[in-house]
């Protein structure tokens, strides 16, 4: 039985294709080094800002060199948003992954992928979004929220959610007094390019 929450990104994955894209992922427009698609056939379409390997091509997620309506599933798992090392370095996992460095530029991202995504989906597409939700300067910002808001506006129907649990447990050693309970999972949502079907 396929359920929510797995400490296992690849089962995750496993279970969205097989329940909402039994045909694959056609296009992850944030490929990195593809990752996702060790044991996972890779997209057709593959694209970075940066692009690190091989047969990945150099676009922006927010203006994709693709027609309108021409992809059935897009894969997307853009960088969170991170502060620098004490040294003003960005660090190896930034480095290798790209980051945003606030929130308010990071939701303009996704704004403008959301619609770029709905452009050249085509009707009952799918997008799966790999999201977590942030704090940053003492304030609890629910990424989540903000994309299923945005992509409901946009015309997707939030069809599902799954959870991905962090084996690592790490804690900031400069956090002196907690304010909000610490997250150990990031999103991976799952839109149709449909009319929604709930009132929300
Ligand atoms: C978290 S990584 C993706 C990892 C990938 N899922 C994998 O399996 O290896 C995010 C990637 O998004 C890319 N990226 C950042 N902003 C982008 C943009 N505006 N358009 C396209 N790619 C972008 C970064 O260069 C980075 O390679």
């Amino acid at each position: 039985m396929i359920t929510t929450i797995s400490y296992n990104q690849e089962e995750i994955i496993k279970n969205i294709i097989q329940l909402y894209c039994p045909q694959g992922i056609e296009l992850d427009p944030t490929y990195s080094k593809g990752v996702f698609y060790k044991n996972i056939e890779k997209p057709f379409h593959r694209f970075d800002l940066h692009p690190q390997i091989e047969g990945v091509r150099e676009a922006d997620c927010r203006e994709l060199p693709l027609g309108g309506e021409s992809v059935s599933s897009i894969m997307f798992d853009p960088p969170f948003v991170g502060a620098s090392q004490k040294d003003g370095k960005p660090g190896v996992i930034k480095t290798r992954f790209g980051y945003y460095k606030n929130i308010p530029i990071l939701w303009d991202m996704y704004i403008d992928a959301l619609k770029e995504f709905h452009r050249i989906l085509k009707e009952n597409g799918i997008l799966i979004f790999k999201c977590q939700d942030t704090i940053e300067s003492s304030k609890q910002y629910f990424s989540e929220f903000k994309i299923i808001k945005e992509a409901l506006a946009l015309g997707f129907y939030p069809k599902d959610k799954f959870i991905l649990l962090a084996k690592s447990r790490l804690m900031s050693p400069n956090m002196k007094v907690q304010q909000h309970a610490r997250k150990f999972h990031s999103y991976f949502l799952v839109f149709i390019k449909k009319d929604c079907k709930v009132a929300y």
